[in-house]
C-alpha cells in the first residue's frame, strides 16, 4: 500500500494542532434507514497499520453500527482550528465486531488481522474509555428515569387501591473491564477514503486540493496479487517484479488544485 498524498498535509495539520486535544475529534456522517445523513463527533485513533484507513472505535449498540451494516459509506469532516484548515474524507466503512466484519469484503487472513487490530486498540485505550462499553444501552431511558416512572405508577396504584408492585433493583453493578480482551460491544471502525477534499483558509487566496483514488486500483491490485501468488509464476521473479511495479503504478491518487 502506497501512502496517499493527502497523508503529508494531514500529518502537518496534526502536528501544528498537537496542543489542542479536540483537534483529534472529527465528525463522522453515515446514512440512516430513511436516507438521511446522521452525524456525530468521534475520536481519531490513527491509521490501520501501513494502510490509509482511518481508525475509530465505537459501540455495537450505537445507531451508527446498524446504519453502517446497511450502508457502509461515510464521510469525515475534520477542522483544525490552529492552522485553519478542513479535511473531508469520503470513503467506505468497515465495522469489525467481535464475530463479524461488515462493509468491505475481507480475505480470510485479513479477517484475523482486523480482529487482532481490534484487540490491540482495546488494550491501548484508557480504563475509563473501556468502561463506557459496559454502560447501559446507549439511547435508552436512564435507569433512574424508569425508576421514577415506576414509583409514580406505584403511587397512582396505591391511590386507586390497585396494590403495590415490586420494584426491580436499580443499583448499577460496578464492572471492571477486562484489560486484555475486548467486550462484545467494542468495535473497530475503519474509513477507507477514496476522495479527500482539503481546504486551507490561512492563505490568500484560500487553497483547496482534491485527492481522488484511482477507482480500479484495488481491483487491479487484487487481480495481480492473485497472479503473483500463483505457483507457476513464483518461478519467474522478473515477471513478478514487473507485476509488482504495475500494482504501485495503479494504486495511485489523482491530485487537483481547485478554486476554493
Ligand atoms: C468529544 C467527543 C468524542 C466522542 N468520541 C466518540 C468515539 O470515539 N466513538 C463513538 O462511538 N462515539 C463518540 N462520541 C459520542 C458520539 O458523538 C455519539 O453521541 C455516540 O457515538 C452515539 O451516536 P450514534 O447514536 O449516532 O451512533 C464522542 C462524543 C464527543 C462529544
Amino acid at each position: 500500500m502506497i501512502t496517499a498524498p493527502w497523508r503529508s498535509p494531514l500529518a502537518r495539520a496534526l502536528h501544528l494542532n498537537r496542543s489542542l486535544v479536540y483537534a483529534r475529534y472529527f465528525q463522522l456522517a453515515t446514512i440512516d434507514s430513511h436516507g438521511y445523513p446522521a452525524n456525530r463527533t468521534v475520536v481519531f485513533r490513527g491509521f490501520l497499520g501501513e494502510t490509509n484507513q482511518i481508525k475509530i472505535i465505537t459501540d455495537l449498540r450505537s445507531q451508527k453500527a446498524s446504519q453502517i451494516r446497511d450502508h457502509p459509506q461515510g464521510e469525515i469532516c475534520w477542522y483544525f482550528p490552529k492552522s485553519r484548515e478542513q479535511f473531508r474524507f469520503r470513503g467506505s466503512l468497515t465495522l469489525v465486531t467481535a464475530d463479524h466484519i461488515f462493509g468491505q469484503a475481507a480475505y480470510p487472513d485479513e479477517k484475523s488481522a482486523l480482529q487482532a487490530a481490534r484487540k490491540r486498540l482495546w488494550q491501548d485505550i484508557s480504563v475509563p474509555a473501556r468502561s463506557q462499553f459496559l454502560w447501559d444501552n446507549p439511547g435508552e431511558l436512564l435507569r433512574r428515569e424508569i425508576n421514577d416512572r415506576q414509583i409514580e405508577q406505584q403511587d397512582i396504584n396505591k391511590k386507586t387501591n390497585e396494590g403495590s408492585i415490586d420494584l426491580p433493583d436499580f443499583t448499577t453493578p460496578i464492572e471492571v473491564p477486562d484489560a486484555l480482551n475486548p467486550t462484545d460491544n467494542f468495535c473497530l471502525l475503519l474509513l477507507d477514503p477514496f476522495h479527500v477534499d482539503h481546504l486551507e483558509l490561512r492563505t490568500n487566496p484560500q487553497s483547496r486540493h482534491i485527492y481522488t483514488k484511482n477507482k480500479i486500483s484495488d481491483e487491479i491490485s487484487n487481480e495481480i496479487s492473485d497472479e503473483i501468488s500463483d505457483e507457476s509464476l513464483d518461478k519467474n521473479p522478473a515477471e513478478n517484479s514487473h507485476k509488482t511495479d504495475r500494482i504501485k503504478e495503479e494504486d495511485n491518487w489523482h491530485t487537483a488544485s481547485v478554486n476554493p
